[in-house]
């Protein structure tokens, strides 16, 4: 009789997003979650330049971080992101994401973000293609790919997001197989399956976690759906 091994996969992650959290009972929400068995927690920083809205800076982020051990992904939707990384890794950021679309310089501070010991993250908003980060892919820890234009919770999901997760792992197989793959934008249960056959290892989701009646029983739900779908080949 042969045992097979068990097949080996990397766990997905989940990450709530805290825009769609109600700021009033932040602490609380927090809690929910993590009894829920969130893995991560995702920060969005917008600053009315980039992106037609506006969130926090680091100042939120730091208090944040006393109230939980969860890494924290943080996601700058800003223009000039070189300017406050530091101060957002000094804030307690785990994950760092900047746009490829708000600096010339990704290459540069993509490298300055894992030397000041943050995982380096790279989001592509949904009008870039997968093939521009392939001059960048030996220095990405996670890449963010939006499927919604970003902005904005509850928007819904554009499906071609769904290939573009497939195009971004294809890309990153051979030159960089650790590197994460993150979706952003509008998942739910409608699509979360089909987020992780295509090979996404970050979930992050907001209206469809904050929004629900119960947030730690959808969490927990996510991942018996997630942990029932076969991985990407
Ligand atoms: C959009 C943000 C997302 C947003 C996701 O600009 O980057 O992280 O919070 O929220 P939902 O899941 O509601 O689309
Ligand atoms: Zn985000």
């Amino acid at each position: 009789m042969t045992l097979r091994a068990p097949v080996k996969r990397r766990r997905v992650k989940l990450a709530p997003s805290l825009l769609s959290a109600d700021f009033a009972d932040i602490a609380d929400q927090i809690r929910m979650v993590e009894s829920g068995g969130a893995d991560e927690l995702h920060l969005d920083s917008m600053d009315g330049v980039f992106v037609p809205n506006l969130t926090w800076g680091m100042k939120i982020v730091k208090d944040l971080r006393k109230l939980t051990p969860l890494p924290f992904d943080c996601h700058l939707m800003i223009v000039e992101p070189e300017r406050y990384v530091d101060a957002f890794r000094e804030a307690g950021a785990d994950v760092i994401s900047f746009h490829y679309e708000a600096t010339p310089h990704a290459h540069r501070l993509l490298r300055h973000l894992r030397s000041i010991g943050a995982k380096a993250g790279i989001a592509i908003n949904p009008g870039t293609p997968a093939a521009m980060l392939a001059e960048l892919a030996e220095e990405i820890d996670r890449v963010v790919v939006m499927s919604v234009n970003p902005g904005f919770g509850g928007q819904s999901f554009i499906e071609r997001a769904i290939a573009k997760v497939t195009e971004v792992r294809a890309l990153l197989k051979k030159r960089n197989p650790a590197c994460e793959i993150e979706i952003d934008g509008g998942i739910g249960f409608e699509n979360i399956e089909r987020a992780v056959k295509a090979g996404a290892d970050v979930l992050v989701a907001g209206n469809s976690v904050f929004g629900s009646d119960d947030p730690a029983e959808t969490l927990r739900e996510m991942r018996r759906r997630i942990d029932a779908t076969p991985p990407a080949p």
